[in-house]
């Protein structure tokens, strides 16, 4: 195979197999961040959502939680000015980690996608994500962590 006939097999893959916009999306722009822990969940500081760019701050939708005591991460997105979701990332078929692609979340394990609320958009799983209650105090958003 020639390095032209390479190149036009690999796209061809990238763009039928997985989705080539959740590919580009999930790699650009994803950020992660280690959550505290504090008596009623975790928490992370609000500034997690912005960033600089050429010197303007810019929003990112979501953020990627992980903490050692977590089995899963957790997807954190902005709904609002002041609306947090909070999903586990495993997924409701069989318990797969799920990916974050931009405003949504996909299971490699079978393809099922779930929107940013949780809710299960293409299956196989049949079940919304487990969701935590947020609130935000002293710049922080607070995860509940409760039993479910
Ligand atoms: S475990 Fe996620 S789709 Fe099957």
């Amino acid at each position: 195979m020639n390095r032209r006939e390479f190149i036009s097999n690999t796209c061809i893959a990238c763009a039928s197999g997985a989705g080539l916009s959740y590919l580009l999306s999930s790699c650009s722009s994803t950020h992660y961040v280690t959550g505290t822990l504090e008596q009623k969940g975790i928490s992370i500081a609000v500034s997690e959502f912005t960033y600089l760019q050429k010197g303007k701050p810019v929003n990112r939708d979501f953020i990627i939680v992980h903490h050692d005591n977590l089995e899963f991460p957790i997807y954190l997105s902005r709904i609002k000015e002041n609306e947090y979701s909070a999903l586990w990332m495993k997924c409701s078929h069989q318990g797969s980690e799920l990916n974050a692609g931009g405003d949504y979340l996909y299971c490699s394990s079978h393809g099922s996608e779930f929107d940013r609320k949780g809710n299960a958009i293409h299956g196989p799983a049949e079940k919304n994500l487990r969701s935590f209650p947020t609130s935000i105090l002293n710049n922080k958003v607070l995860i509940e962590l409760t039993k479910g």
